[in-house]
């Protein structure tokens, strides 16, 4: 997730203007910073890495002159935050920039295909074959316009982008297009501007216009003009009136980060199935070949950790062994040798336990693969291999989408590993591949058919004094997870453990009325998992479940149930069924008055040990 801004103006200088928005965009992205403007023909471009403060400091990003220009706020995904890697990209020529958010999938092949006409990359990213492809195509066809070069351009373009690109070929327009990523409208009497979200311009107008996927826009002073990529067909679309304060729009109109978070995970699973082949490919290359392997990993990264030892296990047949990042030393200090691997899995990359067990790892000569949400954090530069799982920032305290994010590369991971030592038939590759495709649309519908559902059980359970969280097999995974959601931001004192454990202790806590979550896929624990119900129902708790839509046994059981689509399968479950106990633990924390995006004595990155 970036942030991506321009704006043409009848008067004045855009650069302030530019800077200002980038600043309201932060939330976004916040690794490295630019703009380009144009002024008497020739581009002016600012960019380096850090945060946008930072970078103002030493660059001072308001004094490009012009009044048309672009900006760009980064989270970086394909490059390290380098000044190189920070947008805008030019052309060979400099005489073109683009801003960018998204993923080009296709990236490698466009790159290959145009460093073979000549055309010189100075980035590692994937956004850069985008403006030597507009290049190229004004080449081909100098009489052609900067419109129709851009659509060129993104007809070639696998993947998703909102882009705005200047050129000198039209220095009076702004070009914007938009595949799966956001990109807004905002118009006035002075100016009109494109960006990444509508905090990004509020101050400025409160009418905007909501771009669509598949289109692209042309920004000049006579306002915007909207035509289909597919067909140049033109659309006409009148601006909306925003009524959101400042402060409600920098969270898209939700009226906490974690709920916006939570509602992204679509998006940010969609962001992970587009993650390139080569980095999955060599990680499993590492994973296969160490005698032991370590998942190390604090808080719901370790459960991330414990889903993937059973996923790993199930479909690779690999041995792994998730162990609490403040323990690894205590627990494998002595143990951990040339032949070992540690898989860190932290979304930071800077949480200190975690990062401990890496060095302690690293001192006895061990092999370190990283899995984080922060590019150029810690845990990247101390990775033999890592790979970024592409969330975008993480505001709420509550780790949400990136958890499920982990979820996925893990499974993925998994996957490949399975393909690699044959321990995966064709037809059951093809089969999860293809339910892997379908869990963002899985998550989204969950979210849009349960939530209201979720919040009425969250009224019916908000002063309840205690919570249990149960599941079998990789289900335990997500009974932690759901308990830690629960406990951490609604401050109700809880436990989770693998449902069979009950009979071994806990259960004499269980009197009339106690509430125990279940987590019920259907897959081979699920006959088991209805004795456990019984277990309890017997002593009188409350069953609130997380069940397979039409799961009529344990519907019958419940109190209250939440349905997750029919048809995951097991080693990918986690993902969905984790969602509604999110929305859980939001909603009762909204009903016991706390603030979840920012619990007491917590820290979003936790970098003492
Ligand atoms: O940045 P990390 O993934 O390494 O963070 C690890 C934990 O501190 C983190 O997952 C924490 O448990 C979450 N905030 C819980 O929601």
């Amino acid at each position: 997730m970036c942030g991506i801004f321009g704006c043409v103006l009848k008067n004045g200088n855009a650069a302030p203007i530019i800077h200002a928005a980038l600043k309201r965009l932060e939330y976004r992205g916040y690794d490295s910073v630019g703009e380009a403007t144009f002024y008497d023909g020739r581009l002016y471009i600012k960019k380096d890495q850090g945060k946008i403060d930072e970078v103002h400091k030493i660059h001072n990003l308001d004094d490009l002159p012009g009044n048309l220009g672009i900006g760009h706020t980064r989270w970086a995904t394909h490059g390290a935050p380098l000044e190189v890697n920070a947008h805008p990209h030019v052309d060979c020529s400099s005489n073109i920039a683009v801003v960018h958010n998204g993923i080009i999938e296709n990236f490698v092949e466009l790159k290959l295909e145009l460093e073979n006409l000549g055309h010189v990359f100075k980035s590692k990213t994937d956004t850069e074959v985008i403006v030597h492809l507009i290049e190229e195509n004004l080449k081909a066809d100098p009489s052609s316009s900067l419109a129709d070069a851009v659509l060129k351009t993104v007809r070639r373009l696998d993947g998703s982008y909102a882009i705005a690109v200047i050129s000198t070929k039209q220095p009076d327009k702004i070009l914007c297009a938009r595949n799966e990523s956001p990109l807004v409208i905002g118009i006035n009497e002075n100016a009109v501007y494109c960006a990444s979200d509508i905090p990004a311009f509020l101050p400025l107008t409160n009418r905007a216009v909501i771009v669509e996927d598949g289109e692209l826009v042309v920004l000049s002073r006579e306002g915007f003009k909207i035509s289909k990529i597919a067909d140049s067909a033109v659309v006409v679309r009148e601006p909306e009136l925003i009524d959101w304060a400042p402060e409600m729009a920098v969270k898209e109109g939700y009226p906490y980060f974690m709920l916006k978070e939570i509602h992204e995970q679509p998006a940010c699973l969609r962001n992970t199935l587009r993650l390139q082949d080569h980095y999955l490919d060599l990680m499993a290359t590492f994973l296969d070949r160490a005698r032991e392997v370590f998942l190390v990993a604090c808080g719901s990264s370790y459960h991330a950790c414990l889903a993937a030892s059973y996923i790993f296990s199930k479909l690779a047949f690999l041995a792994t062994y998730p162990v609490i990042g403040s323990e690894f030393v205590e627990q494998h200090g002595k143990s951990v040798n040339i032949e070992s691997t540690i898989l860190a899995v932290s979304q930071s990359g800077e949480t200190a336990d975690t990062l401990a067990s890496v060095s302690g790892a690293r001192e006895r000569a061990a092999t370190v693969l990283g899995l984080t949400n922060a590019i150029g954090s810690t845990l990247t530069r101390v990775s033999r291999v890592y790979i970024g799982q592409q969330s975008g920032p993480e505001i709420g305290v509550a780790a949400t989408k990136t958890f499920t994010s982990q979820l996925s590369v893990l499974a993925q991971l998994a996957l490949r590993l399975a393909k690699k030592r044959g321990k995966i038939s064709q037809d059951e590759m093809d089969f999860i591949a293809e339910k892997f495709d379908k869990l963002p649309d899985t998550v989204e519908t969950i979210i849009q058919t349960q939530e209201e559902k979720i919040k009425r059980i969250a009224k019916k359970y908000k002063d309840a004094k205690t919570f249990f969280f149960l599941g079998r097999g990789v289900s335990a995974a997500t009974a932690y997870e759901g308990r830690l959601k629960l406990m951490e931001i609604a401050y109700v004192p809880s436990m989770a453990f693998p449902a069979g454990e009950s009979k071994h202790g806990p259960i004499s806590l269980v009197e009339h009325g106690f509430p125990v979550v279940f987590i019920c896929p259907k897959d081979g624990t699920h006959r088991t998992l209805i004795g456990n119900i019984m277990e309890m129902k017997a002593r009188g708790a409350s069953i609130i479940a997380v069940i397979e839509e039409g799961d009529e046994e344990i519907k019958k059981l419940a109190e209250d149930y939440v349905e997750v689509p029919k048809g995951v399968p097991e080693v990918l479950s986690p993902i969905p069924f984790i969602v509604p106990l999110q929305l859980l633990a939001y909603y009762i924390a909204i009903e016991r008055g706390h603030n979840p995006d920012t619990p007491r004595n917590l820290a979003k990155s936790v970098t003492v040990k």
